[in-house]
Parts: structure tokens; C-alpha cells; sequence
């Protein structure tokens, strides 16, 4: 089968579009003929070599979390789903498998695609979207009238959190630059603060939740601006959130790192959202397997809104 893997870490130009083994299904997997896929950042830092320790040197190497695709196959120990199911997943374990024609995909791992989405819009969501829910519902436990800011509002994990937040009835603000103000307003958000003109973190406002979505502030520059039982949420490690994390284990302000976690009851929430309307994909662009390198490009600007897809496969008309 067409994968787009790497062979050793670098620049997008170690992305290799090439020949290789279609996976086998196993008693407990099943084989899913790939759509679409979608790039999330993890997948460049993997690229370039910055996960190594997780990733080790075993290429090729084929990247890529989000799924959305038909079962073609499925193991003898697999009930829940069967040859000819739409699906959508969040692959696991590190470094994913999704640039790729066909993947082996655990259950535990896979949810029927919602209906009212496309196979390219369905595989907008598994990662980003996981990762919104989790880190507000789980990490933050988001609560109807709350204040939330999420920093990073037009991003790939921020589009996903402004939904939700607003789908658990919070007031939200977004953070975004101006030229994408409109979206983040079409999303729910009730405000919007262009960060080009002004600092959140210099204002008097205060919030009971800073979802740092983009994860460029630190707990240390926010803390002024959590109420007094308040949590800060990052995705990315920093030496600020990891001292920070320990010490605030005994204050009333809280400061969180977050890592999501693949798991098909999540994606089964979310196609809930979905389908009754409360969250919508947002896709900026798509661009076909063969040219993820173009894709990861973007994605590495910084400056994509939403989420940009890979399209694997054609749509199958009914
Ligand atoms: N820990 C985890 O489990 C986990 C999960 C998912 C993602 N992450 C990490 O979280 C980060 C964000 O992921 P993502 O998929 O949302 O990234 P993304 O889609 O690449 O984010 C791009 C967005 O960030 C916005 N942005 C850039 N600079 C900004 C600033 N100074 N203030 C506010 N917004 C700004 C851009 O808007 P403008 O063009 O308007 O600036 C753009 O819309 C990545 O580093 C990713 O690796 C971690």
C-alpha cells in the first residue's frame, strides 16, 4: 500500500511517499481502509526527531494520529464493529500510522463516524477534539456559567475547546489575532481578544479557567488573571509548568500539564456533539497523501485555523 513515512528524522524532506506492508489484522484489531487523515503538531516534532525517546529508531516510520475510513476487516475477537462500518479514530500508541492506505486499529481506539460529517471532516476531530474535551471536562472539570479563556482560540485544539466550553454553557473568551476574530465568534464564543492589540494576561479580567490551547503563556504570567479557585491548563511541557504543577498542589490556583489520551468513549462523546449540532469541524485546508510535506509546512507556519486534512481516498458515493 501508498504510506507517506520517514526514514530517518528531519525536515519535511525525509517525508518519503512510498510502497509499504499493508498491516495485518490481528484477533483484536480491525483493518480500516483509510479517507482521510489529519496533521496535528505532534506529527512534525515527531518528524524532526523531537520525541525520540518515545519514538525510538525503528523506520519506516509512519506517522499520523487521526483516522476517518471504512472497516474492511475485523479480528475474531472484535463484536463492536463489523466489514463495511464508517469509522473515525484517534490511533495509539505513538508515532500513529495514519499517512497511510490501510491501518490496523484497535476498538478501544474507534467510534462510528459521526453521520452529519464527511470521512475528510470526520478526521478533522479525533486528536484536537479529544484533546479539548479532556483537558475542560476532565483536567478542568468546566462548569455551566463558568469563565473560560482559551488562548489559541483558531487552532486546531482551540476551535474544538470554544465549542465545548460553550457546549457546557460557560462564558467563553477566545484569543485569537484579528484576522480571525469572525470565526471564533461564529463558534460561540461570547468574546474575543485580538492578541495583536491586547495582552489577556495585562488585564483585570479574571477567568476560572485559562485554557492555554496554543501553549505559548506560562501559569506565571496567567495566575493574575485565575479567580481564586482557578486552573491554568497547558499542552506543552515548560520548566515553568512543571515547577509550577508541584507547588500549586497546595494553593487554591491551580497549574496543569495535560496530555491527552486516545480512547473511544471520548470519540463516542464528541460524535454526540456533533450530530446534535454543538461542535462543528472546522477544516482550513486539504491536501492529497502524496503531499503531506506541503501539509506539515503549514502546519509548522503556525498559523492554520482549525485543522489542515490529508485526503487518502476518494468519498464512496452512495
Ligand atoms: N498535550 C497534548 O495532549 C496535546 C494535544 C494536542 C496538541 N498539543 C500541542 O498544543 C499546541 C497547539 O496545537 P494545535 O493543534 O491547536 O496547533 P495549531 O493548529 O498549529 O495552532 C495554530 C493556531 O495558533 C494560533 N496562534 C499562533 N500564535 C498565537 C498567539 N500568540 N496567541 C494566540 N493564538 C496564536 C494561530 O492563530 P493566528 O494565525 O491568528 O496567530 C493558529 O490559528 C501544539 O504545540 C501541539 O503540539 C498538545
Amino acid at each position: 500500500m501508498k504510506a507517506i513515512a520517514i526514514n530517518k528524522y528531519g525536515s519535511v524532506d525525509v517525508l518519503e511517499y512510498i510502497d509499504v506492508e499493508k498491516p495485518l489484522v490481528t484477533s483484536d484489531r480491525l483493518l480500516v481502509k483509510i479517507s482521510a487523515s489529519s496533521v496535528n503538531p505532534i506529527d512534525w516534532k515527531i518528524r524532526k526527531g523531537m520525541l525520540r525517546v518515545l519514538t525510538g529508531n525503528k523506520f519506516p516510520m509512519v506517522l499520523g494520529f487521526d483516522v476517518a475510513g471504512e472497516v474492511v476487516e475485523v479480528g475474531d475477537r472484535v463484536t463492536d464493529f463489523k466489514p463495511g462500518d464508517p469509522i473515525y479514530a484517534y490511533l495509539d500508541p505513538i508515532p500513529g500510522g495514519a499517512y497511510a492506505e490501510y491501518t490496523a486499529v484497535s476498538p478501544q481506539v474507534a467510534c462510528l463516524k459521526p453521520t452529519n460529517l464527511t470521512y475528510e471532516q470526520a478526521a478533522a476531530v479525533p486528536l484536537a477534539a479529544t484533546t479539548a474535551l479532556q483537558a475542560l471536562r476532565d483536567k478542568a472539570e468546566i462548569k455551566k456559567g463558568q469563565k473560560v479563556l482559551i488562548n489559541g482560540a483558531s487552532g486546531g485544539v482551540g476551535v474544538f475547546a470554544v465549542q465545548i466550553a460553550k457546549a457546557y454553557q460557560a462564558e467563553v473568551t477566545g484569543v485569537c489575532s484579528n484576522k480571525n476574530i469572525e470565526l471564533v465568534k461564529s463558534l460561540g464564543a461570547d468574546k474575543v481578544i485580538d492578541y495583536k492589540q491586547q495582552d489577556f494576561t495585562k488585564e483585570t479580567e479574571k477567568y476560572d479557567i485559562i485554557f492555554d490551547a496554543v501553549s505559548n503563556r506560562e501559569f506565571s504570567e496567567c495566575k493574575d488573571n485565575l479567580l481564586p479557585q482557578g486552573i491554568y491548563i497547558k499542552l506543552l511541557p515548560s520548566f515553568d509548568i512543571l515547577v509550577q504543577g508541584f507547588l500549586t498542589l497546595f494553593t487554591s490556583k491551580k497549574a496543569k500539564l495535560f496530555f491527552a489520551k486516545a480512547n473511544s468513549k471520548d470519540l463516542t462523546y464528541l460524535k454526540d456533539l456533533i450530530e446534535t449540532g454543538k461542535v462543528k469541524s472546522i477544516v482550513d485546508r486539504t491536501y492529497p497523501l502524496s503531499e503531506v510535506a506541503e501539509a506539515h509546512r503549514y502546519s509548522e507556519s503556525g498559523r492554520a485555523v482549525g485543522k489542515i486534512v490529508i485526503k487518502v481516498a476518494d468519498e464512496k458515493i452512495e
